[in-house]
């Protein structure tokens, strides 16, 4: 609840933390604050609490931040799709790595472990996937763009997204003409009226093809295909478009039903030697050329020789096992999606590779119920980290190098800090920006353990 204040505070943002939030030491307590930076001098109007935070409101911001420069996109900062976009982007590598230091405040050991970061090859355009969202503009009329910052059911219109590339921004502009032409409304998050949701665009960056997945709420199946075809048409180049029926409620879960309206059912992208096979809902890096970047330095990290069993752990679409394959004994990977290990399964044949299997389910409950040994661990869980239960039963695997790979320090540090208390060592700590513009932040931690 917000809670306005009868005279303006003034503060000074001390530190960006985890989500690219300015904090604050303030008298009414640490005060976290969107779209700030590392010394600006503000004015707060308001102050709110949410699950026990404290988040001010900027009136005025009195002193600009030395990392504050010009935005090169008009959409920012209403769009949410970047948080620091007007940041050089050496300033940017600045801020990731404070914001790990931050998260690792129980740890503080780790944080002299912690060696330079490593850049994304591209700094705009990067992205291989967008999620875009239906929305309606102020004079009614439907629009496809991201979601605004800070709001679930408010829509950002979008003329030029530096994330994605210009194919993609294209592809947008003509499925909104479409469906505005052809009187479509897009559904509403809070009302869960009308129809359109998202507009799902990846590319392969490296191979010049793309999927565009159409989510809407209802079915009308003849209006999808003509749009597949008017699509297509326009669009040689796109080598797959679906259309996704999704019926629920909430924006994020599986399709109801999914149907291929033109084309292959898969895009293929190329990884340093290898071809990886991506379907519409399998997890991919987003940034194509960041993820070679990346599955070299794990590589690398893992220090792997020929005699190694390696346990890919969130393995997505097997690209770490893939990679590390040719050098070592045998891979074991584990995902829980479906579509991922199929697509796993057909990259790991596509590129001649026997010496990998792939494992459908839940890590906690495969390796309660699979006998798997190895003495490498990759593991790359999602957002929320390794789940208790899981993590216990990764530990009583008894290996003695773990490689983890992180999105979010977070999680990472509470992770870290169980592996340490059961025995492990850390013994490096890399990390990697996979997403410029952003406050996200990828680490690689090798840490080992002495078993007898
Ligand atoms: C950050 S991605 C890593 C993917 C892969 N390592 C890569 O680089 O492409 C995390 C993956 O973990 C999967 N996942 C999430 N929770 C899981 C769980 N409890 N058990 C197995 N897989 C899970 C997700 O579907 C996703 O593919």
């Amino acid at each position: 609840m917000k809670a306005p204040l009868t005279t303006p505070m003034e503060v000074t943002v001390e530190k960006m933390v985890y989500k690219g939030l300015g904090l604050a030491h303030t008298p009414r307590g640490v005060l976290f604050i969107p779209n700030t930076y590392p010394g600006d001098k503000l004015s707060i109007c308001d102050i709110y609490k949410k699950k026990g935070v404290l988040y001010g409101e900027v009136k005025k911001v009195l002193t600009p931040s030395p990392f504050r420069h010009t935005s090169p996109c008009t959409h920012f900062p209403k769009c949410g799709g970047c948080q620091m976009i007007d940041v050089r982007y050496p300033d940017q590598l600045t801020l990731k790595t404070n914001i790990v230091k931050d998260c690792l405040g129980k740890l503080p050991h780790l944080i002299d472990m912690i060696q330079p970061i490593i850049p994304s090859p591209d700094v705009v355009y990067y992205r291989n996937k967008m999620d875009y969202a239906f929305g309606t503009d102020t004079d009614g009329q439907l629009i496809i763009g991201l979601k605004k910052r800070g709001h679930f059911d408010k829509v950002c219109p979008i003329e030029h997204c530096h994330l994605q590339s210009e194919a993609s921004n294209t592809i947008r502009q003509f499925t909104e003409t479409f469906f505005r032409e052809a009187g479509e409304t897009a559904r509403n998050p809070v009302t869960h009226e009308g129809n359109c949701r998202h507009l799902i665009i990846r590319e392969s960056k490296n191979n010049a093809q793309a999927m565009v997945i159409l989510v809407t709420a209802k079915a009308n199946t003849a209006l999808y295909q003509k749009y597949g075809k008017a699509l297509k048409l326009a669009f040689p180049e796109i080598q797959s478009i679906f259309h996704s029926l999704n019926t629920s409620q909430g924006d994020h879960t599986f399709p109801d039903k999914l149907s291929l309206l033109e084309g292959a059912t898969h895009i293929t992208e190329t990884l340093g030697a290898l071809q990886f096979n991506i379907s519409p809902y399998s997890f991919f890096q987003t940034n194509s050329h960041g993820a070679e970047v990346l599955y070299k330095e794990i590589c690398e990290a893992a220090q792997v020789t020929k005699t190694d069993t390696v346990l890919d752990l969130y393995c997505g679409t097997g690209t770490i096992g893939l990679y590390l394959a040719p050098h070592v004994k045998f891979v074991t990977g584990i995902e829980e999606v479906e579509s991922a290990t199929e697509d796993a399964h057909r990259n790991a044949q596509m590129n001649q590779i026997q010496n990998i299997r792939f494992i459908t389910g839940n890590v906690k409950n495969i390796l309660k119920q699979t006998p798997i040994t190895a003495n490498i661990i990759i593991m790359d869980p999602p957002r929320a980290g390794i789940a208790p239960k899981a993590l216990r039963r990764i530990i009583g695997l008894r290996a003695k190098k773990i490689v983890y790979v992180s999105c979010n320090p977070n999680t990472m540090a509470r992770d870290l800090e169980q592996l340490e208390e059961s025995g492990y060592t850390v013994q490096s700590m890399r990390l990697m920006d996979m997403f410029p513009n952003t406050y996200h932040v990828e680490t690689i931690t090798v840490l080992t353990h002495n078993f007898a």
